[in-house]
C-alpha cells in the first residue's frame, strides 16, 4: 500500500478545512462548479459543497476517495469523488469557477489550473513554505514554496488575497509556515 493510502487509512476525520477557505469563504461564487484537486479525505470538497458549489474532487488515492464518498453520504453533501492522476491527467480548460488546492504542490501544473478555471474563475491554494517556524510539513524543500513563490506560479491571475508571514514580528502569532492565495482570472 502507497504511502497516502496507509495515511489515509489511519486518519481519524475527513481532516482539517484549509485556513485559505477558513479565511475568505466569503470570495466563493455562489454557485457554479468547484474542484478541490489532489483533496485527499475531502475537508474542502465538503465545505465547497456546502456552499451550494457543484464540487468534483480528485485524488490518486483510491483509500482517500472511499471515504470521502462515505462522509458526503454521511453528511447528506454532493460530491463528485474520483481516483485520479491529476498530473497524467490535469483539469479540462475553462471548466471550473472554483479550483482549490492545498498541500499539494506540482509547479508544472500551474498553467493547467489557470486554464482550466473560468472567466472569472477563483483559485484558492495553500501550502507549505520553506520558510518557517515549526517543523510540521515535507521535509524536501521541493515540495514547499520558495518566497512568494505562489503569485509568481499564478502571475496570470489577479490577486485578491495573498499571505505569507514568514518569521517576521512575533512568529507565536499569525498563521506561520505556510503562503495562501486566492486569485481571480480576469474576464
Ligand atoms: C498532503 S495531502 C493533502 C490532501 C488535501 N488536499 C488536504 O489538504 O487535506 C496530498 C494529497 O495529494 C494526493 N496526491 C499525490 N499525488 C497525486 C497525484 N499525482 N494525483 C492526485 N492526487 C495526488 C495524495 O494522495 C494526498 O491525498
Amino acid at each position: 500500500m502507497n504511502k497516502w493510502n496507509q495515511r489515509h487509512l489511519e486518519a481519524a476525520d475527513a481532516g482539517r478545512v484549509a485556513h485559505v477557505l477558513q479565511e475568505y469563504p466569503y470570495l466563493l461564487p455562489s454557485s457554479g462548479r468547484a474542484l478541490d484537486l489532489a483533496c485527499g479525505r475531502g475537508a474542502n470538497a465538503l465545505r465547497l459543497a456546502a456552499c451550494n458549489l457543484e464540487v468534483s474532487a480528485w485524488d490518486i488515492s483510491p483509500v482517500a476517495i472511499d471515504r470521502l464518498r462515505g462522509e458526503a453520504l454521511e453528511q447528506g453533501l454532493e460530491v463528485a469523488a474520483e481516483v485520479r492522476d491529476v498530473i497524467a491527467c490535469a483539469p479540462l480548460a475553462d471548466t471550473y469557477d472554483v479550483i482549490l488546492v492545498s498541500y499539494f504542490l506540482e509547479r508544472s501544473l500551474a498553467p493547467a489550473i489557470i486554464d482550466a478555471l473560468r472567466p472569472g474563475g477563483v483559485l484558492y491554494y495553500e501550502t507549505f513554505t520553506r520558510t518557517s517556524v515549526s517543523t510540521c510539513g515535507p521535509s524536501n524543500p521541493a515540495y514547499r514554496l520558495a518566497d512568494n513563490e505562489l503569485l509568481n506560479l499564478f502571475g496570470a491571475l489577479r490577486v485578491r488575497c495573498y499571505r505569507e508571514e514568514a518569521i517576521l514580528g512575533d512568529t507565536r502569532r499569525g498563521i506561520r509556515d505556510i503562503a495562501m492565495l486566492v486569485a481571480q482570472k480576469p474576464g
